[in-house]
């Protein structure tokens, strides 16, 4: 890559044949740096052996830091906590695009952006009919995104600034709009075109909610200000599966509509974003607290691989800074909503509290994630249990498209492309089907 910070310190390492080895030490800003192993196959005839990439970095980024050990997330070095509280998902987007916070006009510019590319080409609305009627909503949108490709391929050209922002403002601008298209399709209710005179998300729960035979229709500024919040806690979380997704796609240098779209696709499932979708089906599964223990006891046995959705990730090990701003939202909008004594938010604090004191989850340091929450204020404000994992997705955008950004950006980028440890057969020679045993 050219760019990293290598001087200083070097690693050592022996071979059986008493070789040493010398790697540099490239440093962080913060937290953990690492070492560079670019030269170990060509000195070692080795490669680095990491299935799951869990000690494997990927890439220098300057947009997203977290310490896992504890629970701090910071985009471009602002703590999550300050953001979700004090900024509006548009000036975080400017924020992990741009590197800095939006000044007023800044601000007004960006939004301005946002604004000019909420529409999607009319033609985009044939897409949802090739749909089966009750198609996830996840599937449609990750078809759909995939085809804006077809929209924006010709004169797209990725090496300019200029056109690598477009991309990002079009892709942020559009998903909110083709999201809640793939709700009004499930529903069989009319689409609901864009209004530029609402925020960010005001208008994501319009487009969502609204009916054209109701004029009145008004968002819930309280529910406008939550679901603002839950699109700010889901911006970006570094390298995981669905980013490392984009980040791969993109490294070909494919087209940034059809890279969105496999990350949307890695989102999708049950161990990442999908486990938002999978925690409510949990909890109507358990139906009770008293439940719990025998729900409990099947998790430790480990049962049919049933896990405690909503529980454990691979960076914290001692609480994810999202999930408790997500209780608190969660506390907040049921309050506002008028929800009192809410059974599923009963189940999922009784099932922490069980959790939380038990040994399986203290000594794998297993703590609720972000989605542990999300479900249930979604689904308080009306949001069907298959779009949770869309609206996840709506918000990382500006996560991926931030990230891609910053790879295509990096000079001396090239392919990314992983080694194997090979475990197959050796050489042989092919015998015809009739001479086979
Ligand atoms: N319930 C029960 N046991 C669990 C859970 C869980 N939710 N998560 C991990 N474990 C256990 C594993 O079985 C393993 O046990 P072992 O040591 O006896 O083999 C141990 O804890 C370590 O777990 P790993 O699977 O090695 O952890 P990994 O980092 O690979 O996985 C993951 C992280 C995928 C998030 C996992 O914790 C999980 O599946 N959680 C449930 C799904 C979920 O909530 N995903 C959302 C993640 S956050 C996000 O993407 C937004």
């Amino acid at each position: 890559m050219g760019t990293n910070n290598t001087e200083g310190d070097v690693f050592t390492l022996s071979t059986p044949s008493g070789k040493e080895l010398s790697f540099p030490h490239v440093k962080a800003s913060v937290g953990p740096g690492g070492i560079d192993i670019r030269k170990l196959y060509a000195e070692t005839e080795l490669v680095a052996y990491d299935p799951g990439f869990g000690d494997t970095g990927s890439c220098e980024s300057k947009i997203t830091f977290i310490d896992g050990d504890k629970g701090i997330l910071l985009y471009r070095g602002y703590p999550i906590e300050q953001l979700s509280e004090n900024a509006t998902f548009p000036e975080v987007s400017y924020l992990l695009l741009n590197g800095e916070l939006p000044n007023a006009e800044q601000l007004e510019t960006f939004n301005g952006d946002l604004r000019k590319h909420t529409m999607l080409h009319e033609q985009i609305r044939n897409f949802f009919n090739g749909f089966r009627r009750d198609a996830h909503p996840m599937a449609m949108l990750c078809g759909t995104v995939g085809a804006l490709s077809a929209f924006y391929h010709d004169g797209l050209d990725i090496t300019k600034p200029e056109d690598r922002e477009l991309s990002a403002i079009r892709l942020i601008a559009k998903i909110p709009t083709i999201a809640a298209w793939a709700h009004s399709y499930s529903q069989g209710s009319p689409f609901v075109y864009p209004r530029n005179d609402l925020g960010f998300a005001e208008n994501f729960l319009y487009m969502l909610f609204a009916l054209p035979s109701d004029p009145t229709y008004k968002v819930n500024p309280i529910l406008a200000r939550a679901m603002d919040r839950i699109l700010t806690l889901h911006a970006d979380h570094e390298q995981n599966a669905s980013t490392s997704t984009v980040r791969l796609a993109g490294s070909t240098g494919a087209n940034p509509f059809a890279c969105i779209a496999s990350g949307i696709a890695a989102l999708w499932g049950p161990a990442h974003g999908g486990a938002n979708e999978a925690v409510l089906k949990m909890l109507a599964q358990i139906g009770d607290v008293k439940n719990i223990p025998a729900f409990i006891q099947k998790v430790k046995n480990k049962e049919d691989g049933v896990k405690l959705m909503g529980f454990g990730h691979r960076v914290y090990k001692n609480f994810d800074p999202r999930a408790k701003i997500m209780q608190q939202t969660c506390k907040e909008v049921l309050g506002e909503l008028g929800i009192k004594d809410e059974p599923l938010l009963e189940l999922a604090v009784e099932l922490e509290r069980i959790a939380l004191e038990d040994d399986y989850f203290v000594s794998r340091k297993l703590y609720p994630n972000v989605d542990f929450y999300s479900g249930i204020i979604l689904k308080a404000m009306g949001i069907p249990t298959s779009m949770f994992t869309v609206l996840f997705a709506v918000a990382r955008t500006v996560g991926w498209v931030s990230q891609w950004k910053e790879m295509i950006e990096q000079p001396g980028q090239r392919i990314s492309r992983p080694r194997q440890i090979y475990t197959g057969a050796p050489k042989r020679d092919f015998v015809p089907v009739g001479k086979r045993g």
